[in-house]
């Protein structure tokens, strides 16, 4: 497996990341390589917190983990998982939906035990007591011990868009139009996504141990933004600066 670290940014900008950022040729390398950190927080505790992402990039890594508990190389049965968001309005029965989607490329096929795996609830009547409920939910977990994060085209962190200010509660947020067009390919019909949604904010993602994001090849431009630029809401991704152990995992193609 062959991997360059900073390869890209070196090149382009020739100054040191403040993350560590390290790009891979392929989805097959992203996917061996974020196992390897996967494996090394699972094995290194008897119940660590996953807090975990949806989205087309971590599908490989979720295979190589489905892999490696297959054969018998990690044990799932004391991990606990938090997920970043959900649609609002989806039930977790709708094929979109992110509880749909954890469950089929991931906790089916694991031994994890269902009900140490916590997605939120995209049906919640009041979405101020779902926001509420989430934000004690984490609390109590007792910290993540490793958060796998997706970058959307805007640099939004789960589905904390950019705003004025990093947020510091679970969000009930209206999507970004970017956001919903990027996620209509999706859906039978553009109009059937959902215009809200709920999201971990950025205070409890930076508050993990340690980061792990995962970025296909268009992501570049985002991601280039994120490691160099300011420090801004704007650019939710720019927060992970900040960060004492935050890596990137870019595909460049
Ligand atoms: C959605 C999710 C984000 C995720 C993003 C990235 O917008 N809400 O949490 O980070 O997709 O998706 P992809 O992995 O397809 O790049």
């Amino acid at each position: 497996m062959i991997y360059y670290i900073c390869k890209v940014n070196i090149k382009i900008l020739g100054k040191e990341p403040k993350m560590k950022l390290i790009t891979v040729n392929s989805q097959q390398e992203l996917g061996l390589l974020a196992a390897d950190i996967f494996s090394e927080v699972i094995n290194s505790k008897p119940d660590p917190v996953l807090g975990l992402a949806t989205g087309s990039t971590p599908i490989p890594l979720y295979k190589e983990l489905i892999k490696r508990c297959r054969d018998g190389k990690l044990d799932f049965s004391e991990v606990r998982t938090i997920n970043l968001d959900e649609y609002a309005g989806l039930p977790g029965t709708h094929d979109q939906s992110y509880r749909y989607f954890m469950n089929d490329n991931l906790f089916d096929h694991i031994n994890i035990k269902p009900e140490n795996t916590y997605v939120p609830n995209g049906l919640a009547e009041d979405p101020k007591e779902e926001c509420a409920r989430y934000d004690e939910l984490i609390k109590s977990m007792g910290g993540i011990d490793l958060q796998l994060l997706g970058v959307g085209f805007n640099g939004h962190l789960a589905f904390c868009e950019p705003s004025d200010t990093f947020s510091n509660k679970t969000q009930y947020i209206k999507l970004a139009d970017v956001t919903i067009n990027a996620n209509a390919r999706f859906f039978s019909d553009p109009s059937e996504v959902p215009k809200f949604a709920f999201s971990m904010c950025i205070r409890d993602i930076m508050l993990a141990k340690k980061i792990l994001l995962l970025a296909g090849a268009e992501k570049k431009d985002i991601i280039h933004k994120a490691v160099y630029g300011d420090i801004t809401p704007q650019v939710p991704a720019s927060v992970l600066q900040m960060h004492s152990d935050a890596t990137i995992i870019l595909i460049d193609d």
